[in-house]
């Protein structure tokens, strides 16, 4: 019976020391880890802030640039505007609707000249909308009216639809800026039109 005892309790002495080296080996590798994932972390965090630091830097040296879409656009050449119809009795030949959608102008051609007039109402800004069937630009907020020629006759609109920088080049065509716009007072003045001969 001593013996068994002394067995097992040796037996259970052999088993409690390993369970201890277990235990202290577990602490020493979950020290070793927590430490190696302590100092990762720290050069993580060293890197990435010398890394933000130098993204600054290079800022620094470029100008921020922001980038607006063209405002320009060919609308063909004075030949494409050519027609021997008759005007209607303010002056216009045709209406051209082609740019209204994603340029926001319509293309006037008149007795003699071509001008693009912006589709923007005078009132509070809402799209005009083009019906031939009625020669009139329409506005679909509060209703203001125009004839073919842009002059405001019905509705809340102060006064006639702006119109838009038209330009021709050494090649003949002609070039609407979007971004320029004149009231009613600078079409003459300043020659918001291109002649047609
Ligand atoms: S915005 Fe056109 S009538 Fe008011």
């Amino acid at each position: 019976m001593e013996l068994k005892l002394k067995a097992s309790n040796g037996l259970e002495g052999g088993a409690s020391s390993s369970s201890k080296e277990e235990k202290q080996m577990d602490g020493v590798s979950r020290r070793d880890f927590i430490s190696k994932g302590l100092s990762v972390a720290g050069w993580g965090s060293v890197f990435l802030g010398a890394g933000a630091g130098m993204a600054q830097c290079i800022r620094f040296f470029y100008p921020s640039v922001v980038f607006h879409p063209p405002s320009t656009f060919v609308i063909g050449k004075i030949a494409d505007f050519a027609t021997d119809k008759q005007p209607d009795q303010y002056g216009v030949i045709f209406v051209d609707n082609r740019f209204k959608k994603d340029h926001r102008f319509f293309v006037i051609r008149d007795q003699n000249r071509v001008f693009a007039l912006f589709a923007r109402c005078t009132h509070l800004g809402c799209t005009v909308n083009w019906f031939p069937g009625l020669n009139i630009f329409k506005c679909p907020c509060h209703g203001s009216e125009f004839h073919s020629n842009g002059h405001e006759f019905a509705g809340p609109a102060p006064r006639p639809l702006d119109r838009l920088k038209i330009t021709q080049d050494a090649e003949g065509n002609l070039i609407v800026d979007t971004a320029v716009v004149f009231s009613e007072k600078e079409f003459e003045k300043q020659k918001i039109y291109i002649e047609v001969a």
